[in-house]
């Protein structure tokens, strides 16, 4: 099997299952799997440690500048590290959830976010998940994936998510930030979310990870004579 040199973007709203996802074709065709919306978290997680963003989301414009100092990269098995400290448990959290929205609607935090995914992007053979990276970050990825699932199957995943890791959130805390991140998300001036004209859409609100692999190997096949 020659599987070509390509980028792969998925994008779509959030808790669609877009890293599950990623992370099963990474595997699945030898790619390397990258978080955009880890990028996002990890500032988002550096903006609340200095203090630059207040309760109510109002950004300290210092940000801009502090920028220039912050190191995130990725690990070899995808973990985000800040620096030499891994931040995956940190950017996970209710709280970073829920400010994350306003902080990647900032052009320069967008700008910032694009120059890493751009350095990961010349290495070829990447799958990348977001809500850009079809339409703003790689147009001329080679497939484009735009998904998508029920609000009560994505409430129902991110709060199981959530518990799993030993946090205790309503579900309406859950459904209410998804909302309300979906709504920011795409409405945004800067690269709101949306899906490309020639994204491949994917519902998978009843699909699992069998149906999922059988969709995109069949997408694969017709599309680059795999398999
Ligand atoms: O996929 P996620 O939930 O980890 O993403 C976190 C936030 O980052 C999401 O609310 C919107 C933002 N994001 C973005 O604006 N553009 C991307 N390419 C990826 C994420």
């Amino acid at each position: 099997m020659v599987i070509p040199d390509i980028i792969i973007a998925i994008d779509g709203y959030s808790s669609t299952g877009k890293s599950s996802f990623a992370k099963l074709v990474a595997s699945r065709f030898g790619f390397l799997y990258l978080d955009s919306g880890a990028l996002y978290r990890g500032v988002t997680l550096f903006a609340r440690e200095e203090r630059l963003i207040s309760r109510s989301n109002v950004i300290d414009p210092r940000l801009e500048k502090e920028l220039d100092n912050l190191d995130l990269h990725f690990s070899p098995d995808g973990r985000l590290y800040m620096g030499d400290r891994c931040i995956e448990p940190q950017i996970r959290t209710l709280e970073v959830s829920s400010q994350v929205s306003p902080i990647a609607a900032v052009p320069y935090v967008r700008n910032y976010v694009d120059s890493i995914l751009h350095a990961y992007g010349s290495k070829g053979r990447i799958v990348m998940d977001g809500r850009d990276i079809g339409t703003a970050v790689f147009p001329d990825a080679q497939l484009k994936i735009f998904m998508t699932a029920s609000d009560e199957v994505r409430a129902r995943r991110r709060y199981d998510e959530m518990v799993a890791k030993g946090e205790h959130p309503s579900l309406e805390d859950v459904v209410r930030n998804l909302r309300e991140r979906d709504y920011i998300d795409s409405h945004r001036e800067v690269n709101p979310l949306r899906r490309a004209e020639d994204a491949f859409l994917l519902d998978n609100s009843e699909m699992g990870f069998t149906e999922e692999l059988a969709w995109i190997q069949g997408l694969m096949q017709g599309k680059f004579n795999l398999l």
